[in-house]
């Protein structure tokens, strides 16, 4: 499995021969402008909640190459009515399995109004399970005691979590997810994007050790075999 960081919550995922996208926000993400949007390859794009930080970029990377949305259903009924082709809707708690694996739309405690100030449903993370590794995009969330059942439930490998506090869980709190979750390999996403969600990278690796969990910031544009 390939992992590629484009900033903020977007990660490109290679797993069984399929590109999953999660959360593209690149072209107005003053950080990300190295990265080429219509160069980023994507079968499926995961999108895991209304909000522009995560939603970006989808219409364009999906009608540059008709890979099919998955989101809850207020959100892919808006992006078809939006002009995009393909899409899977899907409701928290619900999973379904796709060629790559399966995928479950899990909760996650935010809000999720689109763009344009539309109904985005309820806010969710994604839970996919393949042969050969299973992990965690949380989306944006706080810290929940439902981050328990996912820990019962499967195995993980690999939990993306968000730390960068103010419109999620802090360090502390995804320290404390990744022992809900019982998964010892944490990759960071939304901090650092925005003033307000800055973090002090030390600090957190430190606080992760702590509790014996592996912390891997990723540089955007890099990409790593897992
Ligand atoms: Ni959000
Ligand atoms: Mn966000």
């Amino acid at each position: 499995m390939k992992v590629s960081y484009y900033g903020h919550s977007c990660f490109g995922v290679e797993i069984n021969g399929r590109h999953l996208l999660f959360d593209p926000f690149i072209s107005e993400n003053p950080l990300a402008a190295e990265i080429d949007v219509d160069q980023i390859p994507a079968d499926y794009i995961l999108v895991s909640h209304g909000h522009y930080d995560h939603i970006a970029d989808v219409k364009r990377i999906a009608k540059r190459t008709g890979a099919t949305v998955i989101s809850n259903f207020e959100i892919t009924t808006w992006l078809e009515k939006e002009g995009v082709e393909k899409v899977h809707p899907m409701n928290i708690g619900g999973r379904w399995e796709f060629d790559f694996g399966k995928v479950k739309y899990v909760n996650a405690v935010h809000s999720s109004a689109l763009p344009d100030g539309s109904n985005g449903g309820n806010p969710g993370g994604f839970l996919i399970d393949t042969p050969q590794c299973a992990f965690y995009h949380a989306g944006d969330t706080a810290l929940s005691m439902d981050m328990q059942l996912i820990g019962r439930q499967c195995e993980l490998c690999l939990a993306f979590l968000p730390i960068g506090d103010n419109f999620t869980m802090g360090i502390d709190d995804a320290v404390q997810a990744s022992s809900f979750l019982k998964c010892n390999h944490v990759i960071p996403m939304h901090y650092d994007t925005f003033e307000l969600i800055r973090v002090d990278h030390d600090e957190a690796v430190r606080k992760f050790r702590n509790a014996e969990v592996e912390l891997k910031f990723m540089e955007i544009g890099e990409t790593r075999e897992m």
